[in-house]
């Protein structure tokens, strides 16, 4: 007899885990800093138990100057004193696998910190040194060197390289800040190095890996220029010579067996990776999903497809039917610490395309606040009972909007001072969240400090105004994980409705448990009729008296609809 376990026609954990992000600093702060700390994770972890979902996710906390909000690590091995200790990680992970919940850790394998050993002895040695060819070094064009090696540009604005300081003068690779110098993925010391962190950590007893620009490690041989128009949100990523390059997969196949050895025979315990890879189109991200590569990797074009049926069911069908060719699942996600918020992103008019994540300030236009929200909860509704897996970044099942007036001198996103103070950048989504209406810093830090400001309507957001409250978003969340768990939806088939108009998305979801879940999202401007009455589960936001559905929400129905 077969155990459900052992079974190979049962999939594992990872193919419909719903994964919620925490950004250590601004989800709990215990001491009083302003800044999120892991103690404070730790007393919170029943938050999200209790809310239903299957693992943490947490973005960096190791030791770094925070030029990047830790994604600019100086250690691998140890945990930033802002955060806490390593002690203080291991109680985090042993009060998670107390609550059911599974712990997924970032890696940052493109770059290091410069205050990171490796680049400070690298800087300290000289030309085409061991110590140089760890990190991108080159010799600058030009009679005397003082052109970049290329035409690369970071991410955050600006030259993609910065010149050192000693006679010769070489420039160095920072596809990020200045202060993320990118490290050489053809130097066997750097895998083994990495390899030996994700070791590191795996016998600390983490379940998984969420990994950093996972398309980005690998160059393009000889370092060319880019195409001067290439657009990363239109372009296939294959035409840059930074991105997405098929030496990433070799990496990959060699992380795979590295977790792999972890696994225990009977035991549905597989330590996961999962790509940050913004790689399009579909097919070109599902190879990083083969079956001998990593586990997931972000849907970041789902997340970027405006709230419009028609594109919507393009992105969902062609994505499937990626993830199905390699035998792989789809990661849905909508929102997390580098984008617009997406109870925010979609109170702005939808328009056909891919739309974009860039900051918003207070000079910008601003988002319709109500619309977005309605918008977001029908979004997440839609999302939660697709075939596969699903993060959700902190706060969002509290409907937090971006906080869109941050003074910029408050900002500490490196993207608006290296972009000439024109991009606002991320800090909108990562205002430290509202635990508490009543209390100082809305309960995030005893002391009421909060390392960004809390808009004044995170109040009413605060989640013991949401707790037990019906309608609330938080209850939303809970009722939603809730179905989707018991009737296995990650673990669905799809098929779709059609005949309900151009304004609707509508599938039917069939469990392995047999179970038929009606999913219908009506995105039109006025009320839909279904034509027959229905047995509701759950819906977004209330249906209209006489059951129509209203605009911008999503309806799950107990078993097939019939015309
Ligand atoms: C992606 C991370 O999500 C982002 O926050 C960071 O700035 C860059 N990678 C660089 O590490
Ligand atoms: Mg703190």
């Amino acid at each position: 007899m077969t155990s459900e376990a052992t079974s190979p026609t049962v999939a594992p954990w990872w193919r419909d885990a719903v994964i919620y992000q925490v950004y250590p600093r601004s989800w709990a702060d215990s001491d009083g800093d302003g800044i999120g700390d892991l103690p404070g994770i730790t007393s919170h972890l029943d938050h999200l138990s209790d809310i239903g979902v299957d693992a943490v996710w947490l973005s960096p906390f190791y030791t770094s100057p925070q030029n990047d909000a830790g994604y600019d690590v100086a250690d691998y091995r140890d945990v930033d004193p802002l955060f806490g200790t390593l002690a203080d990680f291991d109680a985090l992970v042993a009060r998670a696998h107390a609550l059911g919940l599974r712990v997924i850790v970032d890696i940052v394998p493109n770059h290091t910190s410069s205050e990171h050993a490796w680049f400070k002895a690298a800087l300290a040695a000289a030309p085409g040194s061991p110590e140089r060819a760890r990190y991108v070094f080159r010799a600058g064009k030009g009679a005397y060197g003082e052109i970049p090696p290329n035409n690369w540009t970071s991410n955050f604005g600006g030259s993609a390289w910065t010149r050192t300081s000693d006679a010769a003068g070489e420039w160095y690779l920072h596809l990020f800040d200045v202060t993320q110098p990118d490290l050489d993925w053809t130097n066997d010391e750097v895998h083994d190095e990495l390899e030996d962190v994700l070791r590191f950590w795996l016998d600390r007893g983490v379940d998984g890996f969420r990994i950093d620009v996972a398309h980005g490690l690998v160059k393009a041989e000889g370092l060319p220029d880019a195409p001067a128009d290439f657009d990363v949100t239109v372009d296939a990523t294959a035409l840059s010579p930074m991105w997405d390059q098929p030496g990433v997969h070799d990496i990959y196949r060699r992380w795979r067996k590295l977790v792999d050895a972890y696994s225990v025979e009977g035991q549905d315990a597989d330590r996961i990776l999962c790509a940050e890879a913004w790689v399009l189109p579909a097919e070109a991200l599902a190879r990083y999903i083969r079956p001998d590569e990593l586990h997931q990797s972000f849907n970041f074009e789902f997340l970027m497809t405006p709230w419009l049926a028609s594109d919507l069911k393009a992105t969902i069908t062609g994505s499937l039917a990626q993830a199905a060719a390699v035998d792989g699942t789809q990661t849905w996600v909508l929102s997390n610490h580098d984008v617009v918020r997406h109870a925010s992103r979609l109170g702005f008019d939808q328009s056909p395309g891919l739309s974009s994540v860039a900051g918003i300030g207070s000079p910008d236009p601003q988002p319709d606040a109500a619309t977005g929200l309605r918008r977001a909860r029908a979004a997440t509704a839609l999302m939660l009972a697709l075939p596969g897996s699903a993060y959700l970044f902190q706060g969002e099942e509290l409907g937090l909007p971006e906080a869109t007036h941050i003074p910029d001198e408050l900002r500490q996103d490196p993207t608006w001072k290296n972009s000439g103070y024109t991009l606002r950048g991320r800090d909108g989504c990562r205002v430290p969240v509202p635990w508490v209406a009543d209390a100082p810093a809305y309960g995030f830090s005893p002391s009421g400090k909060a390392w960004l400001p809390q808009p004044d309507e995170f109040a009413g957001l605060a989640a013991d105004r949401q707790e037990g409250m019906p309608g609330s978003t938080l209850e939303l969340y809970r009722r939603l994980l809730k179905i989707r768990r018991e009737r296995r939806l990650g673990r669905s088939s799809l098929a779709w409705l059609d005949g309900l108009g151009p304004d609707v998305v509508a599938y039917t979801a069939t469990s392995p448990t047999g179970d038929v879940t009606s999913v219908v999202a009506n995105l039109g401007s006025s009320p839909l009729a279904l034509a027959r009455p229905v047995n509701t589960l759950a819906t977004s936001n209330d249906l209209h008296a006489d059951g129509t559905i209203p605009s911008d929400v999503t309806v799950w129905i107990d078993g097939p609809l019939t015309a």
